[in-house]
């Protein structure tokens, strides 16, 4: 769909973009300044394999003074973004023959890291009307002898789901008894907008359960640093210690001048922080209050991230201009071509008749375009 819509821009239309999965916002001024320095300054070269000391030391005590979990240095693995995390954790602990869980809608790189290891994914349903918490049930009667474990992502990318600590904790105990290990995807952590955020570790440990839990996080979502590539893994040493070695094959080390912007972004003043997450809830409930006005749409409140996620499931199988709209990728198509509106078709998530909207763009921008929706919407029968 971007493809589609950075086409129709070459040729002149003007298009409404609800599919970015970045924030609109630039990087704040105080860490560009930081990189900028950086390169002056000559850090311009290769860095330690798993990341500069000094970087490594501020994930600590981050994770220490915001999450509440101590960690060493040593624990943690810096990554060109969460992306090669995740896809460095698969590759080193799933191989041909093992399953792993994964949850349903899910972000689309999941099941492709776990194929990636010649591993196989396994999906497990999770239930709408409960933030997209994990369906147990379903859970319970997937499980085989060959599952290793689970990736889980909360809040969510495309549901804005964010999981209870009760949901987190049965699933903790779960994991422990049948070894599993738990990938817990933890990008849209500073995205919470009702209530708090509490890390799956930070859980496994208060509860004494001792599981195997990789905590996966990334500085491109919190401080609008998506193209400085710079995420990190923290976790049982052994395990990151052989993600390093597979990650010092592939890449060598993380960008050096991200990881020194990103010690100005950990360490830095956090009021940016606070000030984009002000601004992403007011979006998302403009976003969410316009959705639920169209006509036959229902979306549910998401408590993170910045996805709106609506069910536009009354419209499969109608017709428009003769076409069937079979699925949501038909719809978002048709929406597209008719009112240049880009929107992520949910089928692509695993999940039928939900479409995401992000509202990582401005308020203007969200009423213009979901006017524009409605228009489309009313022409289907
Ligand atoms: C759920 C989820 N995990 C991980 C990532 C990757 O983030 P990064 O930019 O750190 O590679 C994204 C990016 O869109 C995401 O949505």
């Amino acid at each position: 769909m971007a493809t589609v819509a950075a086409n129709m821009r070459d040729e002149g239309i003007d298009v409404i973009n609800f599919s970015v999965g970045e924030p609109d916002f630039n990087t704040p001024s105080h860490i560009i300044r930081a990189g900028k320095k950086a390169m002056d300054q000559g850090y311009t070269k290769y860095t330690a394999g798993p990341g500069m000391i000094e970087l490594r030391n501020a994930i600590c005590d981050k994770l220490l003074n915001e999450n509440g979990i101590k960690f060493e240095p040593d624990d943690i693995l810096v990554s060109n973004g969460e992306k090669q995390s995740l896809y460095t954790a698969c590759q080193a602990l799933f191989e041909k023959g093992d399953s792993v869980f994964v949850c349903t809608p899910y972000w689309v790189s999941f099941p492709e890291f776990i194929k990636l290891a010649d591993a196989k994914p396994i999906y497990v349903n999770t239930i709408s009307h409960q933030n997209y918490e994990l369906d147990f049930d379903d859970l319970l009667d997937k499980v085989q002898d060959n599952v290793r474990g689970i990736i889980i992502n909360s809040p969510s990318n495309p549901t804005g789901g964010v999981w209870s600590k009760e949901a987190i904790i049965k699933l903790l105990k779960i994991a422990k008894n049948r070894n599993w290990v738990i990938i817990s995807d933890e990008c849209y952590e500073r995205l919470v907008y009702d209530g708090g955020f509490i890390s799956t570790e930070k859980l496994n440990r208060d509860y004494g359960i001792n599981a195997m839990v990789l905590t996966c996080m990334s500085l491109s979502k919190t401080y609008a640093m998506t193209g400085w590539r710079i995420g990190y893994t923290a976790g049982p040493r052994q395990i990151i210690k052989a993600m390093s070695k597979l990650q010092g094959q592939a890449t060598s080390c993380a960008n050096s001048i991200g990881q020194m912007a990103g010690i100005k972004a950990l360490r830095g003043n956090q009021d940016c922080v606070e000030e984009m997450k002000k601004e992403f809830k007011k979006r998302r409930n403009l976003m969410v209050s316009l959705l639920n006005k169209l006509p036959g749409i229902s979306c549910a409140m998401p408590q993170g991230a910045f996805y709106a996620f609506p069910d536009f499931s009354v419209y499969l199988n109608k017709s428009v201009e003769g076409k069937l709209l079979k699925d949501t990728f038909d719809i978002s198509e048709y929406i597209l071509q008719t009112v240049n509106v880009v929107t992520v078709p949910g089928d692509g998530f695993g999940s039928k008749g939900h479409i995401r909207f992000s509202y990582a763009t401005s308020p203007d921008t969200i009423e213009k375009g979901i006017e524009q929706v409605k228009f489309a919407l009313e022409n289907i029968i």
